[in-house]
């Protein structure tokens, strides 16, 4: 299933945007990613993991040089709850992501994990990362037997703690130094959203 969402935009944002030059112009779609994407969120996924090495745990050094057909796997139908979603600007390019990951066991299939998200700096701060979120949380919901979505965010990152609470999230534990990036640990913070069907 293919569905369509128009970012909500915040035209008061986008021509005042604090200083900020807006880059994003025109509707905003988001979509479930397919095959033919693949290329374009690899190269989105390495350029964040590159500029935001401390919000992931997978890394630059060793996603680079894998081929995008390795992520095909993770672009399924909405209904299977394995799905990304990407939001496009209105030429068509994939300017944002967010994954969502059910688990497969049995005793953890009412369990899924939101995974991968990431907005092009040029794009960000825009509203597209809260809809994203927000359009994830509801297909969800649509997902039979899915009950509740889990995510981990380095706690340092408060903005982005921030993002998912207003989209439902609360922070449930704390791993302290879950990640190391460069000699530095970090901590992340671990979430979940219950769903309501
Ligand atoms: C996190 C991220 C996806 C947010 O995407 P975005 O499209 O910029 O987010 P939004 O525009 O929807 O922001 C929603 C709110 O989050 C907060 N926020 C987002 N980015 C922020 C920033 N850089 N500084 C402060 N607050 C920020 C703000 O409260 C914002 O609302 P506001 O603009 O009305 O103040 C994006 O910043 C990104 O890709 N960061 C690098 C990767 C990353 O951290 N991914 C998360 C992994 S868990």
């Amino acid at each position: 299933m293919r569905w369509r969402a128009r970012a909500r935009r915040r035209p008061d944002r986008v021509t005042a945007m604090k200083g900020r030059t807006p880059v994003v112009t025109g509707a905003v779609s988001i979509r479930p990613l397919a095959a033919a994407d693949a290329v374009a969120y690899k190269a989105l996924r390495d350029e964040a993991l590159r500029t935001a090495p401390d919000a992931f745990t997978s890394d630059y050094e060793s996603s680079v040089g894998r081929d995008a057909s390795e992520y095909v796997a993770r672009f399924g139908a909405l209904e299977s709850g394995q799905f990304f979603l990407g939001a496009f600007d209105a030429t068509g390019q994939l300017i944002g992501c967010l994954g969502c990951e059910r688990e497969q066991r049995t005793k953890q299939r009412h369990c899924a994990v939101v995974v991968g998200m990431m907005v092009a700096p040029r794009a960000q701060r825009q509203g597209i990362g809260q809809q994203l979120i927000a359009d994830c949380v509801e297909a969800a919901r649509r997902v039979p037997g899915l009950t509740q979505l889990v995510l981990t965010v380095t706690a340092s990152n408060t903005h982005v703690v921030q993002l998912y609470e207003r989209a439902g999230f609360r922070a449930w534990g704390l791993l302290p130094n879950a990640i190391v990036v460069d000699g530095v640990g970090f901590d992340k913070l671990h979430m979940v959203r219950v769903l309501h069907h």
